[in-house]
C-alpha cells in the first residue's frame, strides 16, 4: 500500500500538517470544547455531527461513522489513494518529496498512474497556454481581446488564463515531447482524435483553467475571441479528474475569501467571476456552465451558511436563478439573490456601473429568497383583473408561508394590504389556511416516514463498554497494551473490537514507539478504521491500572459466562442425543466454569 513512502516521510507529514486547517478548507468547523464540529462532508447533514479533535488529529462523523487521519480525509474526500493523499499534503506541507522524482523531468508516462498523468498534462497546458498569452506574438490578439474586456493581466495571472493558439498541434507537440501517451491526453480532454490524427481541442480561444478543490487544474474552459464565433465555449469533457456538477469555477482560489465573509457570491459565467474579483469581490463562484447542482450546493454549505446568487440579469438568467435558490435552500444555505437591471450580467454591470455600485447591489441591494420570488410572481401575474390578483396574492400567501421568517411574513403582509386594498385580517386568515394544509401534508409526510426510521440503538451492556475502555487505553498508551497482554486478554465483548485488539497487539509490537495516528493509517480494514476513530474522538481517562484491571475483570466474567451458558447448552444436547459420556464432560466444564465465576465475582481479599 505504501512501498515507496518511508514511514519515517509519512510521520513527518503527520507532523507538520494541521488537520483543522485541511478540514476547514472544507468543512465550516466551529469550536465545541476541546474539538471542532461541522456538517460532515461525507454525508448529507444539517445538524453537525462532525467532530474534528486537534489534540489527536483526528477526525470522526458520529452520523455515517467516517474517521481516522488527516490522509485518510483527504483519501475519502478527494478519491486518491494512499500514497497520492500522502504527495498532496506534503506539497501544501511545502515538504520536499523523498521518493519521487521531480516531476518536470520526463518521465514515461505508462510509468505513472493514469491520473497523476492527467493532471499533470493539465497543469502543463495551463502553464503553457498562459505563457503563449502573456509572453508571445500568438498571445497579442489574445491580449487585446482582454484589454478590451477590461481584464487586467494582474487578473490573466491570478486566474492563470491563456491562449491555445490557433494551429492546433501546439500543445499535442508539447506534451509528447514531455512524454505524454496520445490516449492519456485524449481520454484527459485536451486533444481529439481526428480523421486517423491527434489535434489539439482547443485552437484559437482564450483558455480559462479550471481547478479542483486542492487547485490542481483539471480541465478548461476556452472562449472563442470572434463576438460571433460558435459555439462562444468549449469546454473539457467530463474525466477521470473532472466532474462538472461536483466542481465549482473558482472554489478553491475564493475559499479563503467565502470564509472570511461567511459568504460565498454564485455567478454564471466564468468570467463575471474574474470580474467580480477586479471589483474587489473575491468570494465568487460559477457553477461551470452546467445549472447549480445539489452536489456543488453542498459543497458550498460546507465553507459558508450565506449565499448570494448574481446571475444574469436576463430572463434566462432569472429563470436559472430560481432553480438554484431552490437548491440552495435545500441544502440549508441562507439566499439572497442580487438582480441586475436590464439584463445585464456581473461582468457588463461592473464595466457599466463600476465596482462599487457592484459591491453595493451585491451587500445592500440584493433580495431575500421571498422578495425575489414574490418579485417573479408580479412579473408573470396579470394584475389588471380581479381574478388575476386574486391568484397572484394566494401565491405569495404560499411563499410566504414557506420561505419567510414572521418578522418578513408581517411586513409583506402589510405592504400587500396597501398595495391591493385588502385588510391585513383577511391576508392573516388566508395565510392560517395555508399554513393549516401545509402543516396537514406535512403530518402526514412525517407518519410516512417514522415507518423508515430505525429503532434507536439499545443501551450498550456493561462489558461493551468495558471493552470499549480497554481498547481505548491499548491505543493510546504502551503500559495498557503490556498489562493486557500479561493479562492474557485476546478477546473481548464483539468481533470487531477483538478484531481491533489484534491489529493492536499486532502493530504495536514492530512499532513499539508509533503514535495512534500511524496505527490509524497502517489498518488494513476500514470499517476498523471507523470503529477505531469512533473510539479515540471520546474523552479517554489517564492510564490507571487498577482500572484497567477493573474492566479486565468485566471483560473476562462475560466471557466466562458465555462459555458457561454455552456449555450448559451443548450437554443438554448432547442429553438429548443420547451422548452420555459427552454430556457428562460437558457438565463438568460447566461446573469448572461456574466454580471459576464464583472465584471471580467474589470481592477480591487483602
Ligand atoms: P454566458 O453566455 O452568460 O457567458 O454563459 P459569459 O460568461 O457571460 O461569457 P462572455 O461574458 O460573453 O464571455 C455562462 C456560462 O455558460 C457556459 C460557460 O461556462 C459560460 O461562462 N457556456 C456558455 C458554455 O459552456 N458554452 C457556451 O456556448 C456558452
Ligand atoms: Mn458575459
Amino acid at each position: 500500500m505504501m512501498s515507496r513512502i518511508p514511514d519515517s516521510f509519512v510521520e513527518e507529514v503527520r507532523r507538520r500538517v494541521d488537520i483543522v486547517d485541511v478540514i476547514s478548507e472544507h468543512v465550516q468547523l466551529r469550536r465545541s470544547g476541546r474539538s471542532f464540529v461541522g456538517l460532515c462532508p461525507f454525508h448529507n447533514e444539517r445538524t453537525p455531527s462532525f467532530s474534528v479533535s486537534p489534540d489527536r488529529q483526528l477526525y470522526h462523523c458520529f452520523g455515517c461513522g467516517a474517521g481516522g487521519t488527516v490522509i485518510r480525509f483527504v483519501m475519502d474526500l478527494e478519491g486518491l489513494d494512499f500514497q497520492e493523499a500522502v504527495v498532496a499534503l506534503a506539497r501544501r506541507a511545502n515538504l520536499p518529496l523523498p521518493f519521487e522524482p521531480d516531476s518536470s523531468t520526463t518521465v514515461s508516462s505508462q510509468r505513472r498512474n493514469r491520473r497523476e498523468a492527467m493532471l499533470q498534462a493539465h497543469e502543463l497546458a495551463a502553464k503553457l497556454y498562459n505563457y503563449i498569452l502573456m509572453n508571445t506574438p500568438a498571445g497579442v490578439q489574445a491580449l487585446a481581446y482582454l484589454e478590451g474586456r477590461k481584464i487586467s493581466r494582474k487578473a490573466a495571472m491570478e486566474f492563470r488564463l491563456g491562449f491555445a493558439p490557433a494551429d492546433g498541434s501546439t500543445l499535442h507537440a508539447f506534451l509528447r515531447r514531455r512524454g505524454f501517451a496520445d490516449d492519456v491526453l485524449i481520454d484527459a480532454g485536451l486533444v481529439v482524435p481526428l480523421g486517423g490524427r491527434v489535434v489539439d481541442r482547443f485552437r484559437g480561444r482564450l483558455m480559462i483553467p479550471i481547478e479542483d478543490t486542492q487547485g490542481r487544474v483539471v480541465a478548461f474552459g476556452g472562449r472563442i475571441l470572434a463576438p460571433d464565433g460558435k459555439p462562444k465555449y468549449l469546454n473539457s469533457p467530463d474525466t477521470e479528474v473532472f466532474h462538472k456538477g461536483r466542481l465549482l469555477f473558482h472554489l478553491y482560489g475564493a475559499r479563503k475569501a467565502i470564509r472570511e465573509a461567511n459568504q460565498a457570491v454564485l455567478m454564471e459565467g466564468n468570467l463575471d467571476v474574474v470580474s467580480a474579483w477586479q471589483a474587489g469581490v473575491e468570494n465568487a463562484v460559477a457553477s461551470l456552465g452546467t445549472s447549480f447542482t445539489p452536489e456543488q450546493a453542498a459543497r458550498l454549505k460546507r465553507m459558508t451558511n450565506r449565499l448570494v446568487i448574481a446571475y444574469d440579469g436576463d430572463a434566462a438568467g432569472q429563470a436559472a436563478a430560481a432553480r438554484a435558490l431552490d437548491i440552495a435552500q435545500e441544502a440549508g444555505l441562507d439566499v439572497r439573490i442580487a438582480v441586475f437591471p436590464n439584463g445585464a450580467d456581473p461582468d457588463e454591470y461592473i464595466r457599466e456601473e463600476g465596482a462599487s455600485a457592484f459591491r453595493q447591489l451585491l451587500e445592500h441591494d440584493a433580495l431575500s429568497a421571498t422578495e425575489f420570488l414574490i418579485s417573479r410572481l408580479r412579473s408573470e401575474a396579470d394584475l389588471s383583473q380581479l381574478a388575476g390578483r386574486t391568484e397572484f396574492l394566494k401565491k405569495v400567501l404560499r411563499v410566504l408561508w414557506e420561505r419567510a421568517s414572521p418578522i418578513e411574513r408581517d411586513s409583506q403582509l402589510h405592504i400587500l394590504a396597501q398595495e391591493f386594498r385588502v385588510s391585513r385580517e383577511a391576508l392573516a386568515e388566508e395565510l392560517a389556511a395555508i399554513g393549516r394544509q401545509v402543516r396537514r401534508t406535512q403530518r402526514s409526510a412525517r407518519r410516512e416516514l417514522r415507518h423508515v426510521e430505525t429503532p434507536p440503538k439499545p443501551l450498550q451492556p456493561g462489558y461493551v463498554l468495558a471493552g470499549r475502555r480497554l481498547l481505548q487505553a491499548a491505543l493510546t498508551d504502551e503500559r495498557a497494551r503490556q498489562q493486557l497482554a500479561e493479562e492474557g486478554i485476546d478477546e473481548l465483548a464483539t468481533p470487531e473490537q477483538t478484531a481491533l485488539l489484534a491489529f493492536i497487539y499486532a502493530f504495536f509490537a514492530t512499532h513499539s514507539s508509533a503514535d495512534v495516528r500511524s496505527f490509524l493509517d497502517n489498518l488494513p480494514d476500514s470499517e476498523l478504521v471507523r470503529f477505531a476513530s469512533s473510539l479515540l474522538v471520546e474523552e479517554i481517562p489517564e492510564y490507571d491500572p487498577s482500572e484497567i484491571a477493573g474492566y479486565v475483570h468485566t471483560v473476562r466474567l462475560k466471557s466466562l459466562e458465555t462459555a458457561w451458558r454455552q456449555a450448559l447448552t451443548d450437554s443438554g444436547r448432547a442429553q438429548a442425543r443420547g451422548d452420555v459420556d459427552a454430556a457428562q464432560t460437558l457438565r463438568h466444564r460447566a461446573e469448572t466454569l461456574q466454580k471459576e465465576i464464583q472465584r471471580l465475582k467474589r470481592p477480591l481479599l487483602g
